[in-house]
């Protein structure tokens, strides 16, 4: 299998390694668009789990995963324990003419300007509850901007600062560029190469 960078599994430290460790130690792996193929169904269980029930399922194929997945330099970072998926984050190369794209320009006005088109769009992340808590949300992050040729990356969380997902990305940089709707904000992080 070919990764965009190198399998971390006992390459860093890891949630749970070492000895009288009561979790499974975590394999972080990142998957061009054909070899995340392979992942699909597994992905949309997580999901399911995370989020919340995939009611149709052929349209979640085509409209999220098979659609997003034909993006440009899209990736998919991948969480497994014993060979479990445990969870996932995937995201691409954002541009006018895409629907959030476009979004975040119509609402946000001249604050996403600067930031919108040719961008990183950090589009999902997500670690099954049973899992979370134990860093791997922060290890999926970590692997997804790793090497990036971007300049910036863009995504949408809610604004609550209280949340695990807010706390993951301020703690990592991410500042609030505004607001596209009620409970949601946009946030944006400058990458360096
Ligand atoms: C957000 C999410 C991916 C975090 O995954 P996780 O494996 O639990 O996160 P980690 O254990 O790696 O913790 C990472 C950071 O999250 C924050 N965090 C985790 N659990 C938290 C909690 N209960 N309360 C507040 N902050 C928390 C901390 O800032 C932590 O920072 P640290 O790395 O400095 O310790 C996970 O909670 C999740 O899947 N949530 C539901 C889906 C979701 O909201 N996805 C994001 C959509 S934008």
């Amino acid at each position: 299998m070919a990764h965009l960078s190198q399998n971390q599994d006992g390459a860093e430290p890891t949630p749970g390694e070492g000895p009288g460790s009561a979790f499974a130690a975590v394999r972080i792996a990142t998957h061009a668009s054909e070899d995340a193929a392979a992942f699909r169904d597994r992905v949309m269980d997580v999901w399911a789990t995370t989020f919340d029930l995939v009611r149709d399922v052929e349209d979640w194929r085509s409209t999220i995963w098979e659609r997003h997945r034909a993006r440009e330099d899209y990736r998919l970072v991948t969480a497994e324990s014993d060979g479990v998926l445990v969870g996932f984050a995937w995201g691409y190369t954002g541009r006018p003419g895409q629907f959030w794209s476009d979004f975040v320009l119509r609402t946000l006005g001249a604050a996403a300007a600067p930031w919108v088109g040719g961008h990183f769009e950090f589009v999902e992340l997500a670690v099954d509850p049973g899992s979370q808590g134990r860093g791997i949300g922060g290890l999926l992050h970590d692997a997804m901007l790793e090497g990036l040729p971007h300049d910036r990356a863009l995504l949408g969380t809610t604004d609550d600062a209280d949340a695990p997902t807010y706390s993951l990305y301020r703690s990592r940089g991410w500042q609030v560029i505004g607001s596209q709707a009620p409970g949601d904000v946009v946030m944006g992080k400058r990458l360096t190469r």
